[in-house]
């Protein structure tokens, strides 16, 4: 007999373990005539800020629409330079594009996937033309960037700190959730995210009020009072349908993040001594394992082979941004190739992770793993 296909991931089992309660939300919302924002979102947003700590939370209609929010609201556009990585989601870059500014992309750090401080320390030291307005560092696969020494960086240019925390729901650095440390942090709902939601949605967060307040008319149409722009905005309003459901899950975050943790740890343990590099642990933070990405110089043919197993993988993300048709020569030169991020490219590969995959498939994935390299 043949196991089973272990998917890289299954919204849809996370769906059907919370499948009574999401039921309920939905039915909730359907009979409540309530189809725009109203009480629902206002419901989670308060939940959600309230959950991670801080003062005020937007929603929007997806991660990337909320990182377009974020610069406009800080008052960020034209000509402006926003320093990220290009070891990202597409989208980060994009929603800087979108609101008008000029990405700036930085490399990550020697060994680790997320923003390498010494590396924006030198591209501040000699930035393109433009002046630089913020910092945007991305808390990828889970694991949190090193916040302070960027923290100490914005601070001393004087720039906006804001966070993609797409990836990072309920990680931590020094104790503290990512998403409380920048003026504006910036999460998706993306299915298949720690906090997913059943179709797009987004957030924003800050504890600044003014901000809280430009977050709220920019989502929409620069709205102070009903048809009345008071600036020019967009519209991203967070469903209230996905509101809803998002509120019937995010007491489940913890424990969905604790199995994720659970399976990293049986990956730790199970592929130690192979000739692989496995996630870095630091004492600082806390990663949630949104993703768990091993590197290998036989990427491909690991790959390759757990595919014959019917074991899934992924590749977050094959090119990085700079190198895509859509950005390549035109997000500056990078006479230094940005080294650490395009050397990932060829190496990383994602397993399976996701809170109900258990520990048993886990394991077969180990085993197989461990047949590759025999
Ligand atoms: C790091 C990162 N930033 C931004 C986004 C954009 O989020 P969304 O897909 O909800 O627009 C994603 C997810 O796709 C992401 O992983």
């Amino acid at each position: 007999m043949t196991a089973a296909p272990v998917p890289q991931t299954d919204p849809r089992a996370g769906y059907l373990e919370q499948k009574a309660e999401i039921d309920a939300a939905i039915a909730r919302v359907l009979a409540s005539g309530q189809y725009i924002l109203g009480p629902e979102v206002e419901g989670f947003e308060v939940a959600f800020a309230a959950w991670l700590g801080i003062g005020h939370a937007v929603g929007a209609g997806s991660g990337t629409d909320a990182i377009e929010l974020a610069v406009r609201a800080c008052g960020i556009g034209e000509g402006e330079l926003v320093f990220t990585v290009s070891h990202t989601a597409v989208a980060t870059v994009a929603a800087i594009e979108r609101a008008g500014a000029v990405p700036v992309l930085v490399d990550i750090e020697p060994g680790g996937f997320t923003m390498d401080p010494e590396a924006l320390t030198a591209a501040l030291r000699d930035p393109p033309r433009g002046r630089p307005a913020a910092i945007l560092p991305v808390h990828l696969y889970g694991e949190p960037a090193d916040l302070a020494p960027i923290r100490e960086v914005a601070r001393h240019h004087g720039l906006r700190l804001i966070e993609d925390c797409a990836q990072s729901h309920g990680a931590a650095y020094r104790g503290r959730k990512t998403g409380s440390f920048g003026d504006i942090a910036c999460f998706s709902f993306y299915p298949t995210k720690n906090l997913g939601a059943l179709g797009d949605a987004g957030m924003t967060a800050t504890d600044d009020r003014e901000l809280a307040v430009a977050l709220r008319e920019l989502r929409e149409y620069g709205w102070r009072e009903r048809y009345v722009s008071a600036r020019t905005g967009i519209n991203t309003r967070l469903d209230p349908l996905q509101a809803a459901i998002l509120a019937a899950r995010l007491p489940h975050l913890t424990d969905d993040n604790a199995r994720r943790r659970a399976i990293a740890a049986r990956y730790d343990e199970g592929l130690r001594g192979l000739p692989l590099a496995l996630p870095r642990r630091r004492a600082e933070c806390s990663h949630v394992f949104h993703q768990y990405v091993i590197r290998s110089a036989e990427r491909d043919r690991l790959r390759e082979h757990l595919r014959g197993a019917q074991i899934g993988t992924g590749i977050h993300y094959p090119v990085p941004v700079h190198l895509q048709p859509a950005y390549r020569g035109r997000l500056g030169e990078f006479p230094a190739g940005l080294p650490e991020t395009t050397r990932a490219m060829g190496e990383i590969l994602s397993l399976p992770i996701f809170p109900q995959l258990g520990l048993d498939r886990a394991f077969r994935v180990i085993a197989e793993i461990r047949r590759f390299f025999e």
